[in-house]
């Protein structure tokens, strides 16, 4: 079988699916290639992932790194959220075809991207070589029609 169980059981159950109204963080990311997008939004306190919610527009492997991705982060903190690469979440779903490993990528870039947002709504420092592989894909509309 193409997908493993696990990929198959977060694809038809995702867990974590919505929108946080009041996040701390919000982030959204997208593939040029397949046109998926992914947005994913934080609840912080004291440093630490809180709530963890999100909505994917793309395919079944995104949906499933996706779910598997705030399941996660929740409840660490930031810094070890920040950490959390593609591989991880591909491994914690027993694997990936090759060809949908950037799929992950979508979900390790939306966390990164929602915890960039949350430093620059808090201002807090942070280190932006953190976040320079966001720059292609991420558009920076910050408060741009307040
Ligand atoms: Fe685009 Fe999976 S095919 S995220």
């Amino acid at each position: 079988m193409l997908y493993s169980e696990k990929v198959m059981d977060h694809f038809r159950n995702p867990r974590n699916v919505g929108v946080i109204e009041d996040a701390d963080g919000v982030g959204e990311v997208g593939n040029a290639k397949c046109g998926d997008i992914m947005k994913m939004y934080l609840k912080i306190k004291d440093g630490i992932i809180d709530d963890v919610k999100f909505e994917t527009f793309g395919c079944g492997s995104a949906i499933a790194s996706s779910s598997m991705a705030t399941e996660m982060i929740k409840g660490k903190p930031v810094s070890e959220a920040l950490q959390l690469s593609n591989k991880a979440v591909a491994e914690a779903l027993d694997g990936l075809p090759a060809y949908k490993m950037h799929c992950s990528v979508l979900a390790e870039q939306a966390i990164k991207s929602a915890v960039q947002d949350y430093y620059e709504k808090k201002g807090i420092p942070h280190d932006s070589a953190l976040f320079a592989d966001l720059e292609c894909c991420h558009d920076h509309d910050h408060g741009a029609e307040e």
